[in-house]
């Protein structure tokens, strides 16, 4: 009732984990059957370890948050040694999010996770709006776009999916730059570059100054950004942006993405993805629909 296929990828639910939300998995092994998601996204992974931005980089905001992670993370190297091994045989698609800060990192993080029997896909984030050098760089220029996919592509032979930034004027613009460079599928939407003003400090609240904004906050551009790219490109469309219900989850199924990533609501209820997987099922049975891929871009 619930499968779904994003190119090779067969999703056992459109349920996946949106990366630097919910760590490796294992972390939220107590409060998730991680077996019982479509997939999970696992932490930006960069070339080498990055100690990420100085604190304070995460603020509140209603219904949202802002961050300014900066892509901490232990380094393609550390994460094939180490954390590789104790996720490998966990019983859902393991997903690994490439950061980088040029083309040449990119590729040398995508060639490496290609090794990986266990990981049969990549999300390339050319969207981090927290990296003073690429990052979100790549994703707001069509032709940048579409250099670093084709030079991924070179290297990289299993499901690419391209994960892209909403600081733009044009999504289509970028999403059909990715397809024709050869992604085989998107995911959208990254956080929105945004601001918060301590006014008794009278300073920004974030090291960085601006971060990126996430949460329901955010849902309605990104249920915009899914209908918009939905209709414009072939390729398969993961959405996210402020899920936290299934319902949420079933608003971008209708705009028309094929599968879904739950992010910051997974630090406001670990167990949230499980609720929402309940929650589809229990909304197929309600109106009688016997393939959840039946109401993929109904709207
Ligand atoms: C603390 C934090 C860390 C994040 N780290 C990454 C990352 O490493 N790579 C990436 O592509 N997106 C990252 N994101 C963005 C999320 O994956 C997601 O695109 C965004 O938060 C919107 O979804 P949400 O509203 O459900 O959180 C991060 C978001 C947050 C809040």
């Amino acid at each position: 009732m619930l499968e779904v296929k994003i190119h090779n990828l067969q999703l056992a639910n459109p349920v996946m984990t949106a990366s630097g939300t919910f760590g490796y998995g294992p972390e939220f092994a107590d409060f998730v059957d991680l077996g019982r998601l479509g997939a999970i996204v696992v932490k930006g992974t960069t070339g080498t370890r990055r100690q990420g931005n100085d604190y304070p980089r995460m603020a509140e905001t209603p219904s949202g948050m802002l961050n300014a992670v900066g892509l901490q993370n232990v380094g393609v190297e550390a994460f094939c040694k180490e954390i590789y091994p104790t996720i490998k045989d966990l019983k859902t698609n393991i997903i690994v999010n490439v950061g980088g800060s040029s083309i040449d990192e990119y590729c040398a993080v995508a060639e490496q996770v290609a090794e990986l029997d266990k990981v049969p896909a990549i999300e390339l984030n050319i969207s981090c709006p927290n990296v003073k050098k690429g990052g979100m760089g790549f994703g707001t220029d069509p032709q940048m776009a579409a250099q670093a996919v084709a030079a991924v592509r070179k290297v990289y032979h299993k499901t690419l999916i391209v994960k892209l930034t909403p600081n733009v004027t044009s999504v289509v613009d970028i999403a059909k730059a990715v397809e024709g460079a050869g992604a085989d599928a998107v995911s959208l939407i990254n956080t929105l570059l945004g601001m918060a003003i301590d006014v008794e400090r009278q300073r920004p609240v974030l090291s960085t100054i601006t971060g990126g904004l996430s949460g329901p906050a955010v849902k309605p551009i990104a249920v915009r950004m899914v209908w918009q790219v939905a209709h414009a490109v072939g390729i398969p469309v993961i959405g996210l942006g402020g899920i936290s219900t299934a319902a949420d989850a079933l608003e971008f199924l209708m705009a028309g993405a094929r599968a879904i990533e739950v992010g910051t609501a997974n630090f406001v209820d670990p167990a949230v993805t499980m609720k929402i997987v309940d929650g589809l099922e229990d909304y197929c049975r309600r109106h009688g629909v016997a393939d959840i891929n039946d109401i993929v871009g109904i709207v």
